[in-house]
C-alpha cells in the first residue's frame, strides 16, 4: 500500500535540496506519495506516516531551522518512522560519516530516528566568494562530491522499510490450490 512520506530538508547554497528531490522522486517511483518541501514551509507532519528529514553541516552543525522543526514536531516524529540525513562532507573528508551534533544526537534519540545517513556534499564558488575571510581554505574544496548512487540506494531501503510484508499486500483470502 502507498504511504504517505514527507521529505523536509534545511539548506544554505541548494545542494541539500536536490538530495531531498532526489530521495523523493525514488521514493514515488516506489508507489509513495511524496511531499518534498523546506522545514520552515512545513506546518504539520501529522498527515504523513512517514518523514524524512535532511540537513547541510556547517561548521559541525546542522541548519538551525531544521533543528528547530525536530525540536518542534518532536511529539509527532516519534510517533512515525523517521530517517535522518546530512550532506556535509567536502574535499578528502567526502567519504567519512559527519559526526552529529549533541543537539541532534538528543532529538534523534527522543524521536528514535533510524541511524543517522552522511552523504557528502557540494561546495560550491559562490559559497566561498560569500566568505573572503576563509577563501584559502576554502578554495580548493569546491567541488560537487554528492554520491548519487548511494543517495538513490538508500531511498530504496527506505521505500522497501515502508512497504507492507507480501502476505499482508495480498490479503487473507485463502489459499488457491495448486493446477486450478
Ligand atoms: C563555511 C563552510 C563551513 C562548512 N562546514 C562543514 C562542516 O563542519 N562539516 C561538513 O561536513 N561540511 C561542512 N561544509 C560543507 C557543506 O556542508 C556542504 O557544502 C553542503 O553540501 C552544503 O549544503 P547546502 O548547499 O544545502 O547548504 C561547510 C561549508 C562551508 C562553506
Amino acid at each position: 500500500m502507498s504511504k504517505k512520506v514527507l521529505i523536509a530538508y534545511g539548506t544554505k547554497m541548494g545542494a541539500t535540496a536536490t538530495i531531498a528531490a532526489v530521495i523523493g522522486s525514488e521514493l514515488r517511483a516506489a508507489g509513495h506519495q511524496v511531499d518534498v518541501r523546506e522545514v520552515g514551509a512545513v506546518l504539520a507532519v501529522s498527515e504523513y506516516d512517514a518523514v524524512v528529514v535532511g540537513s547541510a553541516v556547517y561548521q559541525s552543525r546542522w541548519r538551525p531551522e531544521v533543528v528547530h522543526f525536530l525540536r518542534h514536531h518532536e511529539r509527532q516524529l516519534r510517533n512515525r518512522p523517521v530517517w535522518l540525513f546530512h550532506s556535509g562532507p567536502i574535499g578528502p573528508s567526502k567519504n567519512q560519516d559527519q559526526p552529529l551534533p549533541p543537539d541532534v544526537v538528543r532529538l534523534a534519540r527522543l524521536i528514535q530516528a533510524a541511524p543517522v545517513k552522511t552523504f557528502a556534499g557540494e561546495l560550491q564558488a559562490d559559497a566561498v566568494t560569500a566568505r573572503l575571510s576563509h577563501r584559502a581554505e576554502l578554495e580548493h574544496l569546491i567541488s560537487d562530491s554528492r554520491d548519487w548512487p548511494k543517495i538513490r540506494t538508500w531511498s530504496r531501503e527506505i521505500a522497501t522499510a515502508l512497504q507492507p510484508p507480501r502476505a499482508e499486500a495480498a490479503g487473507n483470502g485463502p489459499p488457491v490450490a495448486a493446477g486450478k
